[in-house]
């Protein structure tokens, strides 16, 4: 049986906001001539679709209801470690019994038993950090004991490269509540504990936008950025049929949103998402809706179908053409819509680069996590947006929600802020276009990788 050349297996966590980067860096390596194959589990295989990568399912001991059905994300994580790494060797060892034995194993950070069932095989052993490579950093410092949690000294002592003295409401939310840590901790800790082991650590990120974090990491790890993992079309590059991820957990109700977009001016639209996970309080949703409604603009809200027994019902009667109210829509094109102005998000980390990449200017509402150092940045370093502050219950008002929109939208900085996302969004293609920084290190793995597979 004569071998064919370079096969990547890329393991994803089957959440919408994993899935997705893995799934368009596994068509981003199919379109340079690897053959890719994306592993996730039994309840998410069904909701992928792409003819350029093969997809396989293995099993985090969930396959009926997936991650929902865990106990807690202990018992999840430590599920899906001992079902995962049994069923994703069993996959390794079929394909290694054709014509196309996998090369390497590019693992989900989050899933940091990837790294020894690679070394188990031989093979090269990649981890694809899903977050901000400065959250990277953040970890790798409280890694190094600089921070004894949980933190509660102002201002933090970690220190970010480029950027002033950080707040705790600019850290990952889990440091500063003691109630968070033990299973996010652990997690965390492995994560980062397992990166220098790594034969490549990619970053869902380009140099331009984190430029003094990869000159501070380059030392620690063979780190490489190849984002932002946006797919092509969006980013004016030429993979053919790269117009989705191809991947998206629940039903997107795109014709109604764009139907609607078409009706409304040029960047008259405020966008509302809160990505695929977060769980907003009650009292949060009433004051965006109010806020919504104060600021007079025409908006697309995300509010999921799990969370839509929050939304006030006079608000919802009271809506008429200013808003439409949908359980879940296929992101990009919105953002990509001309209609749309401006962009309030949680500050996931593929909201904020989808954001950028498309030249759409934010409005900070983070909610857990790595969102409020996202929030920082996008506010402070790359001067896109502005972050909502909240009150001393933790609840963005709508007066504050409304103050921000109209800041973005026609305030005293709105021309500077939507001068940077434009640039960014130019920065952003420079990176993934032919010859550039997030190109160029993709083709350095490639070609090894096609090496190998001779
Ligand atoms: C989470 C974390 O917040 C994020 O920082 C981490 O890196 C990955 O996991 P999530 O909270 O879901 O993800 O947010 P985000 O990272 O923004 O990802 C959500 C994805 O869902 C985006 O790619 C977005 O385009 C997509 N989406 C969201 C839709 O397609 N439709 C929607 O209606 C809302």
């Amino acid at each position: 049986m004569e071998k064919q050349g370079g096969h990547v297996m890329v393991l994803t966590y089957p959440a919408q906001g994993h899935i997705n980067p893995l799934l368009q860096f596994s068509k981003r390596l199919a379109s340079k001539g690897l053959k890719a194959t994306l592993a996730t589990t039994h309840y998410t295989v069904n909701f992928i679709q792409s003819d350029a990568v093969g997809v396989e399912a293995i099993s985090d001991g969930f396959d009926e209801g997936g991650f929902m059905q865990a106990p807690s994300l202990e018992a999840y994580l430590e599920s899906f470690q001992a079902v995962g790494s049994r069923t994703v060797g069993e996959l390794i060892l079929k394909f290694n019994e054709s014509a196309s034995p996998v090369d390497c194993l590019v693992y989900d950070s989050i899933l940091p038993w990837g790294l020894s069932v690679a070394r188990q095989f031989g093979i090269y052993g990649a981890a694809f950090w899903t977050t901000s490579a400065s959250v990277c950093s953040m970890y790798w410092q409280l890694r190094q004991g600089v921070l004894s949690l949980p933190v509660k000294q102002e201002p933090v002592p970690v220190s970010m490269p480029g950027l002033p003295p950080l707040r705790l409401s600019d850290l990952p939310d889990f440091l500063a509540q003691p109630g968070h840590l033990s299973a996010y901790m652990s997690a965390v800790m492995e994560q980062i504990s397992t990166l220098e082991q790594n034969d490549w650590v990619f970053m869902n990120s380009f140099d331009a936008l984190e430029s003094e974090l990869v000159k501070a990491m380059s030392g620690l790890w063979s780190v490489a950025m190849i984002g932002p993992m946006v797919p092509s079309a969006y980013l004016d590059q030429q993979i053919e049929g790269d117009t989705v991820y191809g991947a998206s957990l629940w039903k997107p109700t795109n014709d109604e949103c764009l139907g609607w977009l078409e009706t409304k001016p040029p960047k008259s639209v405020v966008y509302i998402s809160f990505g695929s996970m977060a769980e907003i309080p009650v009292k949060q949703v009433e004051e965006i809706a109010w806020g919504l409604k104060e600021s007079d603009y025409h908006f697309i809200w995300v509010v999921k179908e799990s969370e839509s027994g929050k939304l006030p019902i006079n608000f919802l009667n009271s809506m008429n053409e200013t808003g439409l109210v949908v359980t879940w829509c296929n992101q990009l094109e919105v953002l990509a819509h001309k209609a749309v102005g401006c962009f309030v998000t949680h500050c996931g980390w593929n909201s904020i680069l989808e954001g950028l990449s498309l030249g759409v200017p934010m409005v900070g509402m983070p909610q857990r996590v790595d969102q409020p150092t996202n929030a920082k940045f996008v506010e402070d370093v790359w001067r896109a947006g502005v972050r909502a502050q909240k009150d001393e219950e933790g609840i963005v008002t709508r007066k504050e929600l409304e103050k921000c929109i109209k800041e973005i939208m026609v305030g005293e900085r709105s021309e500077e802020i939507k001068r940077n996302a434009c640039m960014w969004r130019q920065s952003a293609k420079s990176a993934v276009s032919k010859g550039g920084s997030s190109d160029k290190n993709t083709d350095e793995f490639v070609g090894v990788l096609l090496k190998r597979g001779k």
